[in-house]
């Protein structure tokens, strides 16, 4: 081996050499064992008691909205969430034997939720928020098995994950799981109430409504140092529930309770977009549950500008009309016999004024785009009226000219820029 003798060559060999030994190093570290399978047990395995008390747990836990595709069955997956770094796919939970998880144990059930380990060791996905359901008590996720391992098998394959080629490898997550994820349990804080202990027991574990409602960095990861100042989901801005929530009327645990149990709180707005589902979900949960989350996050917006002081609400409608002419016109023309002041659906059937809304004081437009492009569905178990989609109506302009005019008339805070930019982009990434 001459050339092995002789200068840069050598290093060359003995550095690759080093990679490769560290690299199977980190294989080495980054495996997890499969746990065997089991024959699916027999629904009379499980308790109804405890089949129930799981169905509550899965609602609060929001499961069905990942893991249910737009026309498929609950829970049989298929729905993609999307990641700044592709999409990827909520897998079937149903006991399914072949494509679900019939043959799991407890154990691999467990481990899933809170280590984010697929039965066969496969590392998952952090888009699944074990990051949250680390906290869940040994007794709930015995529920939640009772209550999925008793739904009806469905078979059903997930989609293939679209993600670049370096993230497709798996054993990477384990590297993030390094960086920001540490099993862990819940704990009491011994100086609040019973009620604010559940809640936060409910709300930073199973209902992870900071996984939605906080900021992440560059790799996804949800910055705990600035929980709650508002975060992103599917193209929504997803409001801060914290001291700087943006909200005009106070959020009281009253009013988030009646938000959460039927889509709507009349001192504010409809929950639009990933939000509605959420509230679709708690309808059906335990009310005093409802109620603990409630008053938790109640706290955790006390000193938002709108628990001291519920300012006046603005009309400065002169002043909108004469900066955004063509948006006032497009208001009277297509919204004014829904939202004007003294509108039926606001005198007779008490929906909230725009004002009262958030959107129209968000530090970004996204929400008031997404209402207008998309429309809302009715909140939990309302005919109506529900806000129709105006995507195929209104140009990407003048949608722009109407959220320009909204928050003038109605807003809070600086104009946003670059109105005719974010249409266009909110329209491409919402396609139908
Ligand atoms: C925000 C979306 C989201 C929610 C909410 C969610 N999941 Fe998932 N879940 C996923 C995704 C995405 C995957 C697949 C991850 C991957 O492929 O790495 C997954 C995977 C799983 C797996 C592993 C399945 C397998 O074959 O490896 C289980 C078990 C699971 N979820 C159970 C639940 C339960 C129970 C709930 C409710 C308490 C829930 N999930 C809520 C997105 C979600
Ligand atoms: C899947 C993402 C997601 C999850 C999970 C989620 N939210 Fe939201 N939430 C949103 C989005 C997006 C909005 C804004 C929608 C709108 O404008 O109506 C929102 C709006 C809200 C609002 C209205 C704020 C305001 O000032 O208008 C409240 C309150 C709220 N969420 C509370 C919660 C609570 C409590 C939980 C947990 C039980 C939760 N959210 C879980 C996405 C989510
Ligand atoms: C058929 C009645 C109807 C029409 C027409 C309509 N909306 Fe709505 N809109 C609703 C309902 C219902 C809601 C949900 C209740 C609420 O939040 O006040 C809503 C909510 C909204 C919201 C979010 C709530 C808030 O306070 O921020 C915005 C923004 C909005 N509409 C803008 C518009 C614009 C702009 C137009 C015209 C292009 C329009 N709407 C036309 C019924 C309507």
């Amino acid at each position: 081996m001459k050339v092995l003798r002789s200068g840069w060559l050598r290093w060359l060999v003995i550095v690759l050499a080093l990679l490769l030994f560290a690299f199977l190093l980190f294989l080495v570290w980054a495996h997890r064992p499969p746990i065997a399978e089991i024959t699916p047990p027999p629904r009379t395995a499980f308790a109804a008691a405890e089949i129930r008390r799981g169905e509550n747990l899965a609602r609060i836990g929001n499961c069905v909205s990942c893991h249910q595709s737009a026309h498929g069955r609950p829970f049989a997956g298929g729905y993609g969430v999307q990641s700044p770094f592709g999409t990827i796919y909520g897998t079937n939970i149903t006991p399914d034997a072949q494509t679900g998880i019939g043959r799991w144990s407890l154990e691999a059930f467990t481990r899933s939720m809170r280590e984010g380990v697929s039965r066969d060791g496969r590392h998952l996905y952090p888009a699944f928020p074990y990051t949250h359901y680390t906290l869940v008590s040994d007794a709930d996720l015995r529920a939640l098995y009772a209550y999925f391992m008793t739904r009806d098998p469905v078979r059903a394959e997930a989609p293939v994950n679209e993600l670049p080629l370096p993230l497709k490898f798996r054993p990477f997550i384990a590297g993030w799981k390094l960086l920001f994820f540490e099993p862990d349990r819940f704990r009491r804080d011994p100086d609040q109430s019973a009620e604010w202990n559940r809640g936060a027991y409910l709300g930073e574990g199973l209902a992870h409504c900071s996984a939605c409602h906080s900021p992440r960095n560059w790799l996804g990861a949800e910055q705990r140092s600035e929980a709650y100042n508002g975060g992103w989901s599917a193209g929504w801005y997803a409001p801060p529930l914290n001291e700087t929530s943006p909200a005009v009327r106070a959020w009281t645990a009253r009013r988030l309770q009646s938000y959460l149990r039927t889509g709507l709180s009349v001192h504010h707005a409809a929950a639009a977009g990933p939000m509605g589902p959420v509230t679709h979900n708690l309808a059906r949960a335990d009310e005093a549950d409802v109620r603990a989350l409630s008053s938790y996050y109640a706290w955790w917006m006390r000193d938002a500008p709108a628990s001291n002081r519920e300012p006046p609400l603005a009309d400065r409608s002169e002043t909108a009309r004469r900066a955004h002419p063509a948006g006032a016109a497009l208001f009277a023309g297509a919204c004014a016999t829904c939202h004007e002041p003294g509108a039926t659906m606001m005198a007779l059937g008490g929906r909230p004024a725009l004002p009262l809304g958030s959107p129209l004081h968000e530090r970004h437009p996204h929400d008031t785009i997404q209402i207008i492009l998309n429309g809302l569905q009715p909140p939990v178990d309302e005919a109506g009226p529900f806000m129709p989609a105006y995507r195929d109506i209104l140009t990407d302009r003048q949608v722009a000219q109407l959220v320009a005019y909204l928050r003038t008339r109605y807003g809070s805070g600086p104009e946003w820029p670059d109105l005719v930019e974010e249409v266009t982009e909110a329209r491409e990434n919402s396609a139908p």
